[in-house]
């Protein structure tokens, strides 16, 4: 069975960080999140997966080349954006071997059963199958209106308030019948979610599988954090690499992953929920929590960060104050005694030496 990933996107909403990598190489978990997608497919015995890469194309196929966890990767490499449903199109000569295919949203982590819901896509016999996930507030997804026996009656793509036909939303994950790709316009950007998916929807051929368990879209920093809490929390407890020096006074709270080569200097307390990537140096008497700290970022002592993202080789000095929600970009350095306040972004290789107390970007 052949999966296609939709690789290509910006990233905007996860700028600084999406600067210097593809979102899906943003680590989660010490992981990039590419990786959580492709070990959940192959347990699920997909065995091929189509990336449809675009922005930076060459670090997903530096990072992943041809094989990973057993799985064949092709890339179908895209000149320009051709949306969510142009990908499809594109990568047509690899899909169209008969058997339904699963599309993923690149972005999304889950635990979903790929294989019920293969089950539930044939036993219910329309052309495309959407996972469905109920959340708070649709109004940042697609959502749908499904009937008694599962059919999707209506799709609303980001729908304005009172619009929303119900809390259950399109988790960015389906299975496609190839005929389905007769749909998609050749050559141009097309959307599943507003030009195909309707379409089906009023011909009967759409359906709805419901899932529980796990699902975030990263595509705003706050899911991203809450992403990687999440995947900590399933992990359970401290996980520590190999060659980690931590002083015997410092403590790492639960749950929390730190990488291979990291020191962590006396009195300094990490985590909960920290990401701690390879080689990272924490001084004495540091706070870190509910954290990403990427790898070869050096965090000076006394400092604190709360809820914030810190990018590769950023440098911290010391008695720094990062805040909920800033994010600092790969190699940028916050100077001595600089609080960085909710919001706060820095872009890389910046160097901030005065606070910044009201949300904006450095660049
Ligand atoms: C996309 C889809 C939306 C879906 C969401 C799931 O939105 O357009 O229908 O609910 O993914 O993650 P985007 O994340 O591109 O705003």
């Amino acid at each position: 069975m052949k999966a296609l990933v939709l690789a290509g996107g910006f990233g905007t909403r996860l700028r600084p960080l999406s600067c210097t990598r593809p979102k899906l190489l943003l680590p989660v978990a010490n992981q990039p999140v590419i990786d959580w997608t492709l070990r959940s497919l192959a347990e699920h015995g997909v065995d091929t997966v189509v990336l449809a890469v675009n922005y930076m194309a060459e670090a997903m196929v530096r990072y992943l080349g041809p094989t990973k966890f057993n799985l064949g990767i092709l890339y179908s490499r895209e000149e320009r954006p051709l949306g969510t449903g142009g990908p499809i199109r594109k990568a047509e000569s690899f899909l169209r071997d008969g058997d339904p295919f699963f599309v993923l949203n690149g972005d999304v982590i889950s635990d979903i059963d790929y294989s019920r819901l293969l089950e539930f896509h044939e036993e219910a016999g329309g052309l495309a199958t959407i996972a469905l996930y109920e959340v708070p507030d649709p109004s940042r997804y697609g959502a749908v209106e499904l009937d008694g026996k599962g059919r999707v009656r209506r799709f609303v793509e980001k729908p304005r308030p009172g619009e929303a036909p119900s809390n259950l939303v399109n988790a960015g994950i389906y299975v496609l019948d190839p005929k389905v790709i007769d749909y998609i316009p050749e050559g141009r950007a097309v959307s599943t979610e507003t030009e195909v998916f309707p379409c089906l929807a009023k011909e009967g051929q759409l359906y709805g599988f419901e899932f529980r368990g796990l699902w975030v879209d990263i595509g705003v920093p706050e899911d991203y954090l809450r992403a990687n809490a999440l995947l900590l929390e399933r992990e359970n407890g401290v996980k520590i690499g190999e060659g980690v020096e931590v002083d015997p006074s410092a403590e790492v709270l639960p749950p929390s992953i730190i990488g291979e080569g990291v020191k962590i200097g006396g009195r300094s307390v990490i985590g909960p929920n920290c990401a701690i990537a390879d080689h990272v140096e924490i001084g004495v008497g540091c706070r870190v929590q509910n954290s990403i700290i990427f790898s070869g970022a050096v965090i000076g002592d006394f400092t604190s960060v709360k809820g914030a993202i810190i990018g590769e080789n950023a440098m911290l000095e010391r008695w720094v104050k990062i805040e909920e929600g800033a994010i600092i970009g790969d190699h940028a350095t916050i100077c001595d005694e600089v609080t960085l306040t909710r919001g706060v972004s820095v872009c890389p290789s910046k160097r901030v030496e005065e606070s910044i107390l009201e949300p904006r970007r450095v660049m």
